[in-house]
């Protein structure tokens, strides 16, 4: 049974495995079911930037810590034979979080030689939403028209780009400030902090 509020999140390879951490933390609390998968280059900057070890082939959602009461659905990078790799599995959406320049190439040319890739061009292709997380700097010209490529397809591309202007006063606050942005990407509702043109710190 395929439900349209279904989302996909994909973990690549690009720094910052916290964003990843936090969305799924989030959106998995709003109830949503979530198509979960990861790269090998994921998994590598996972254990890196978290210390969190994941097994791919056996993968247990316990291993991301509590996720609340929302479901998982794991899929390996490899099974085209997932669901989210066909247009008629209906979902309300997709992230990559992070996104490497590498994983973005590959959408941005219809590359799709692996789960992440295919599904990221099934999105495209149903002009269901899209959402890419690019963590690089500086950025090549490459980059930056692989970039133009994807919006150009109708993705959105949301950089780990944190703001100061809502004053954070912790690492948290800044990963709250980009996972609150691809939230609002998705229509979930969330309470990540304050909006601009909300009350003003002192
Ligand atoms: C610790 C670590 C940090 C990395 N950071 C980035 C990064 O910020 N951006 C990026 O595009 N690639 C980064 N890479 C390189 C990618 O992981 C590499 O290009 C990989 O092939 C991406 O594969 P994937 O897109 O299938 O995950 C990093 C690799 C490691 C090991």
């Amino acid at each position: 049974m395929t439900d349209a509020r279904d989302l996909v999140v994909a973990i690549t390879g690009a720094s910052g495995a916290p964003y990843a951490l936090r969305l799924l933390q989030v959106v998995v609390r709003s109830g949503r079911t979530v198509h979960l998968t990861i790269s090998p280059s994921g998994a590598t900057v996972l254990r890196e930037e978290t210390g969190i070890v994941v097994d791919l082939d056996r993968f247990d959602p316990a291993a991301l810590g509590d996720l609340g009461p929302g479901r998982v659905v794991y899929h390996h990078h490899q099974d085209f034979s997932a669901g989210i790799a066909s247009g008629s599995f209906r979902t309300g959406g997709m992230v990559i979080s992070p996104c490497s320049m590498s994983t973005l190439g590959a959408i941005a040319h219809g590359i799709t030689t692996n789960l992440i890739t295919r599904a990221a061009d099934v999105h495209l292709k149903e002009r269901r939403k899209l959402i890419l997380v690019p963590r690089e700097t500086p950025l090549s010209l490459i980059h930056l028209e692989n970039m133009a490529a994807v919006t150009r397809a109708g993705a959105i591309v949301l950089p780990a780009m944190p703001g100061w202007y809502h004053r954070p006063e912790s690492l948290a606050d800044m990963i709250d400030f980009v996972v609150a942005r691809i939230c609002d990407g998705l229509d979930i509702d969330h309470d990540l902090g304050r909006r601009w043109g909300g009350e003003r710190p002192t």
